[in-house]
């Protein structure tokens, strides 16, 4: 997110390819000032450590840095870890080892993306099961690993619905389709009632960038129903700093709904104006759609900002930072995979 995006514009990556924002040379990423975040998105205080240990009860601990989020099961038998984010780096094993000599025998993938797989290479060598959804596992080989540090390759996949019962601990991992990445799974302690389903709600803030950089808006956006048919008292997202209750999720479904019923009505909205919208463009680059495509978009994109940050900004932390970058997903997805078409629609 905020560090990769960084990191890509200011050298670290050298590639005359990389995504950038528009004139990053000139950009004022350093003093924007964003509006005050409200009382919500405060969270824990992390330690000198880096890392906070959050005991949830009967052997259920998370771990947080701020930004983000795992957690692990000690049981009688074996310790059963959920993800590690590399930038935690060994935390993970400390937070564990501070807590237990039982050794870790279990790691499950909540999803194949880097930031919240990569610690997992520290079991590499241990005598651990890997676990995953069958389409994590199938992304973890073509895609992850041929990127960097190559991580485990899971050896226990389910497709549906696994129990996973060690020693005096339970966990039911279920994959209900396609949301935030492909194969990313509900991870439910039914003991503890603590739910797991990374990247999809972040208490207390908006999702970063492009809906938490989600790949299928209308499975990402039916996961938060998904959430709510659980009996949980806690909820682990894998981002922020700290962690989610019932309330937490509903108000962002909220959000999401407001998402969605403001770019339905952008676009239909524009459906009238599309000659003004487009004409400008399309008069000073004769011949580039994509000059039409995307004062399009950026109309769309105003049209959505502006009543959005008028709700949200003060009530979920980022609101304003994220908001176009929001609106411009949920777009897409509207036009694209919900079908309201608008201006591009059916021609009668
Ligand atoms: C942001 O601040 C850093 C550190 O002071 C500086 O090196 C960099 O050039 C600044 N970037 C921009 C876009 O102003
Ligand atoms: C399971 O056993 C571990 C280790 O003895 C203990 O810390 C934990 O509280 C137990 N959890 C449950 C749910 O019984
Ligand atoms: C306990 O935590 C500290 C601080 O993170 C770490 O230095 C130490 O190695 C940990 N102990 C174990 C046994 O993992």
């Amino acid at each position: 997110m905020r560090l990769s995006l960084l990191s890509a514009c200011f050298g670290l990556v050298s590639s005359a390819l990389a995504h950038c924002p528009r004139s990053a040379a000139t950009s004022n990423y350093n003093t924007t000032q964003w509006a005050p975040l409200p009382e919500t998105a405060h969270g824990m205080t992390i330690p000198a450590t880096g890392y906070l240990t959050q005991h949830l009860g009967g052997g259920a601990y998370a771990i947080l840095n701020g930004e983000y989020q795992s957690w692990f099961l000690v049981s009688d038998e074996g310790v059963i870890v959920m993800d590690c984010p590399p930038l935690f780096g060994r935390n993970c094993m400390y937070a564990i080892g501070n807590v237990t000599d039982i050794p870790v025998t279990h790691f499950v993938y909540s999803h194949a993306h880097a930031d919240h797989a990569h610690g997992a290479v520290y079991w590499a060598d241990a005598d651990v099961t890997f676990i995953a959804h069958e389409l994590s596992k199938e992304r973890i080989i073509d895609v992850l690993n041929h990127g960097s540090t190559p991580v485990p390759v899971p050896t226990v996949t389910f497709e549906h619905h696994m129990t996973l019962e060690v020693g005096n601990q339970t966990v039911e991992l279920s994959y209900k389709g396609d949301n935030h990445a492909v194969g990313n799974i509900f991870i439910y302690a039914p003991q503890q009632k603590i739910l797991a389903l990374i990247d999809v709600v972040f208490p207390g803030w908006v999702p970063f960038g492009e809906l938490g950089a989600s790949e299928y808006i209308p499975g990402w956006t039916k996961a938060h129903d998904q959430i709510l048919e659980y009996d949980f008292d806690w909820y682990i997202g894998g981002h922020v700093s700290r962690l989610g209750r019932r309330e937490d999720v509903e108000i962002q479904k909220e959000y999401v709904m407001d998402l969605k019923q403001i770019t339905i009505e952008a676009v239909a909205a524009s459906t009238p104006l599309i000659a003004q919208i487009t004409g400008p463009a399309a008069a000073a680059n004769p011949e580039n759609a994509w000059a039409m495509t995307s004062a399009y978009g950026e109309w769309l994109t105003d049209y959505c900002e502006g009543p959005m940050n008028k709700k949200w900004v003060g009530r979920l932390g980022g609101a304003d930072v994220y908001a176009r970058l929001n609106c411009y997903k949920m777009i897409e997805a509207v036009r694209l995979d919900w079908g309201y078409l608008g201006p591009a629609g059916l021609r009668s």
